[in-house]
C-alpha cells in the first residue's frame, strides 16, 4: 500500500492522512505510557482491542444521539473518523473516588461520591495536564462558553449511559476522560466527541470482585493487562466466537507471514 502521510504521532494512536478532505485515519498501536509518559511498556494486542471497543461504544453514543468524530472501522486497527481541531482540554467525570482525586485529597479509593463530579485538564505534556477549572479555559480562550456547556453536558449523558451499559455486564464505571473536536460547518464551530473511549481512559472495576479491568493494571504493575481488555471487550459481546485472543493470534500469524 501507498504510504500515507503521517498527520500526528501521539502515545498510543497515530493520526494519517484520510482518503477523502476532512477524514483521517486513526490507527490504535500497542503502546501504554502512564504519569505523562515518565512509565513507558507495550500491552499487545491492546490497539486492536481498544479500536473495536471504541467502535463499539461510539457507536452506541451516535445511536443516542451523541455526535462523534467515528465514521467506520478499517480494519483490525484502524479507523476512519472526521477530522477535527481538538479542544486542547481533557474532561475527565467521575462517580467513584480513585486515582489522583484519592491522592489529592486523602479520601480512600473506591468511595463512592454523593454526586458526579466533572474535571478539566488543559493538554500540556511539558506542563504535565494541570488542572483548570472553567474559569481558565474561557480567560484563556480554549474553549467558548457555549463550548464548555455542550462538553459538560455531553460528558454527564456518556456518563450516563456509559455507567448503566457497563452495570448491565457487571462493570462499575469508576471515572473515565473524554476529548472533544471542534467541526467548522459554514463558519459555525460545533462539538462532537472525538478520540476515543477504552479501558486506556476509564477506571473499570469488576462489581463482583472488585477487579481492575483498565489500565491501571499497567500503571500500578499488576500485570494481566490484555486479559483484562479481553474481558471488557468479551462482556460488551465482542469478539463472540471467543475472547479475542484468537483474533490477536491471527494478527501475529499475519505479521510472521509478512503480510
Ligand atoms: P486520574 O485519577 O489519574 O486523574 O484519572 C482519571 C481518569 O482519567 C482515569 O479513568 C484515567 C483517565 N486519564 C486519561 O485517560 N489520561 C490521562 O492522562 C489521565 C491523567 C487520566
Amino acid at each position: 500500500m501507498a504510504r500515507r502521510r503521517q498527520i500526528y504521532e501521539g502515545k498510543a494512536k497515530i493520526l494519517y492522512e484520510g482518503p477523502e478532505p476532512g477524514t483521517l485515519i486513526q490507527y490504535f498501536k500497542d503502546d501504554a505510557t502512564a504519569f505523562n509518559a515518565q512509565k513507558k511498556g507495550t500491552i499487545n494486542g491492546k490497539g486492536v482491542l481498544n479500536n473495536r471497543i471504541s467502535e463499539h461504544v461510539f457507536t452506541l453514543l451516535a445511536g443516542i444521539g451523541i455526535p462523534t468524530h467515528f465514521i467506520r472501522r478499517l480494519n483490525m486497527r484502524e479507523q476512519l473518523i472526521r477530522q477535527v481541531e481538538i479542544v486542547p482540554i481533557e474532561v475527565v467525570v467521575r462517580n467513584v473516588v480513585a486515582g489522583s482525586l484519592a491522592k489529592k485529597l486523602g479520601i480512600e479509593e473506591g468511595t463512592p461520591l454523593p454526586r458526579t463530579i466533572v474535571e478539566y485538564y488543559y493538554k500540556d505534556d511539558a506542563l504535565g495536564d494541570p488542572m483548570v477549572t472553567d474559569e481558565h479555559i474561557l480567560a484563556f480562550g480554549w474553549a467558548s462558553q457555549e463550548e464548555l456547556h455542550d462538553m459538560a453536558d455531553m460528558a454527564i449523558r456518556v456518563n450516563d449511559f456509559l455507567s448503566g451499559l457497563f452495570a448491565g455486564i457487571g462493570i462499575r464505571l469508576v471515572d473515565f476522560k473524554l476529548e472533544f473536536g471542534r467541526i467548522w460547518e459554514n463558519e459555525y464551530g460545533r462539538i462532537i466527541l472525538a478520540d476515543e473511549i477504552s479501558p486506556d481512559g476509564c477506571r473499570l472495576w469488576d462489581i463482583a470482585t472488585g477487579e481492575k479491568l483498565d489500565k491501571d493494571r499497567f500503571r500500578r504493575d499488576l500485570g494481566g493487562e490484555v486479559e483484562a481488555y479481553q474481558e471488557v471487550a468479551r462482556r460488551l459481546g465482542l469478539f463472540p466466537e471467543g475472547d479475542g485472543s484468537d483474533v490477536l493470534d491471527l494478527e501475529t500469524h499475519r505479521k510472521k507471514r509478512g503480510k
